[in-house]
């Protein structure tokens, strides 16, 4: 019998840390994968489009859970989730990232005594008004094994008492379905049709509710993509929140107005990596295109207060800012020819396989 492994996954950050690992799963001759989609997020460009770009199957399972408050969408997440492992009866049920949707299903799978793993464990802001710093918390204190990418993670989870048993270190499973589809990413070149050069473009991505939720910051940080965008062309792909915004706060015209800035619905994996291996510089407050960026070398300006990534900082090309020094800094980096940074310890295409080998370890 082979051990039955649900991998979970709820909202577009999800699919390209699930997808590897689901690869490597199919391909041995112990594991049975389960697909489980609670469907956080459900637009073909928020979803659907990742499955393809990524190779993925149908879900085994589709809970459809869909948008909602906080409360709501992690107490619909557990009921729905708690049925399905009674029925299916996984022998071990793993979680990903800091979504509702991973804080929820391990609850439900331990209460039901189902051995169960966090991948990309141990990441911490000590931010806790950020939702996804509870749902780490949450999922760090009671999944059994804990997977990390990187020594902070580690060092992380030892403060907060877990068993040094507990935590593997795995590196990042994001760069591993960077490298699986590198070939398709390179072909795609997706700044053609936005009649863009490579290197000379910045990409913007923005849609934590810290900067987009409110109209002041929200104009604030519009503004400021209006002045670097005298310096450079920005492609800013609107997450669905965003563009909600933009337009409930009457801001999208700033943006529209401007020549430079060229605004776009929420782009594939291989549309959006191929925008992102060709850009000069990033704009985001994304977590894992802090990674992202670090790994290709690209500079990062992340707007936010802080980072519970980091070594995106310490070792590679991230730097934290303000909405007002977006300009400035951004201007610095056109001017300067060099981008100091390094790789990070086991961000190597190769994390698939050490977490394989990590659960059935557990699973034994
Ligand atoms: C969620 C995650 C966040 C992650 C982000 C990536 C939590 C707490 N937050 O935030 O960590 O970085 O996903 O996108 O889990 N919507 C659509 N179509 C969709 C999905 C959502 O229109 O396919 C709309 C919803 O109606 C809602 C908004 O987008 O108005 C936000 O969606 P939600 O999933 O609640 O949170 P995100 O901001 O995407």
């Amino acid at each position: 019998m082979k051990t039955r492994i649900h991998l979970i996954c709820a909202a577009r950050p999800n699919f390209m840390k699930v997808a590897p690992l689901y690869h490597e799963l199919s391909g041995s001759d112990w594991a049975q994968p389960v697909l489980v989609h609670t469907g956080q997020h459900y637009d073909v460009n928020m979803s659907d489009s990742f499955f393809q770009d990524l190779k993925l199957p149908e879900p085994d399972f589709h809970l459809g859970i869909g948008s909602g408050s906080h409360a709501e969408q992690t107490g619909k997440t557990m009921i729905a989730y708690e049925k399905l492992c009674t029925e299916d009866k996984p022998d071990v049920v793993l979680v990903v990232g800091d979504v509702n949707a991973t804080a929820a299903c391990v609850q439900a799978a331990a209460k039901l005594h189902i051995p169960t793993v966090h991948l990309e464990a141990g990441l911490r802001s000590n931010d806790r008004r950020m939702p996804e710093e509870i749902n780490r918390i949450l999922t760090d204190s009671i999944a059994d094994l804990l997977l990390t990418p990187s020594p902070d993670g580690d060092e992380n989870l030892l403060r907060e008492g877990i068993a040094k048993e507990k935590i593997v270190r795995v590196g990042n499973i994001m760069m591993d379905s960077l490298e699986l589809v590198r070939p398709r990413i390179e072909e795609t070149k997706y700044w053609e049709k936005l009649s863009l050069k490579p290197g000379e473009y910045g990409l913007v991505t923005l849609h934590r509710p810290s900067n987009v939720d409110t109209p002041e910051k929200l104009e604030e940080l519009c503004e400021a993509l209006v002045k670097s965008a005298k310096e450079i062309s920005l492609v800013f792909p609107l997450h669905p929140r965003t563009r909600k915004n933009l337009e409930a706060f009457a801001l999208l015209h700033l943006l529209e107005e401007c020549e430079s800035i060229i605004t776009t619905e929420p782009l594939g994996y291989c549309d959006f990596m191929s925008l992102l291996f060709a850009a000069r510089l990033v704009i985001t407050d994304s977590g894992g295109i802090q990674e992202e960026t670090t790994y290709l070398g690209i500079p990062c300006l992340t707007r936010r207060d802080n980072t519970e990534r980091p070594i995106t900082i310490a070792l590679g090309t991230n730097q934290l800012v303000t909405s007002a020094e977006i300009p400035q800094k951004s201007s610095d980096i056109l001017k300067s020819e060099v981008t100091d940074g390094r790789v990070p310890e086991l961000w190597d295409g190769k994390t698939a396989q050490r977490v394989a080998r990590a659960i059935r370890s557990l699973a034994v």
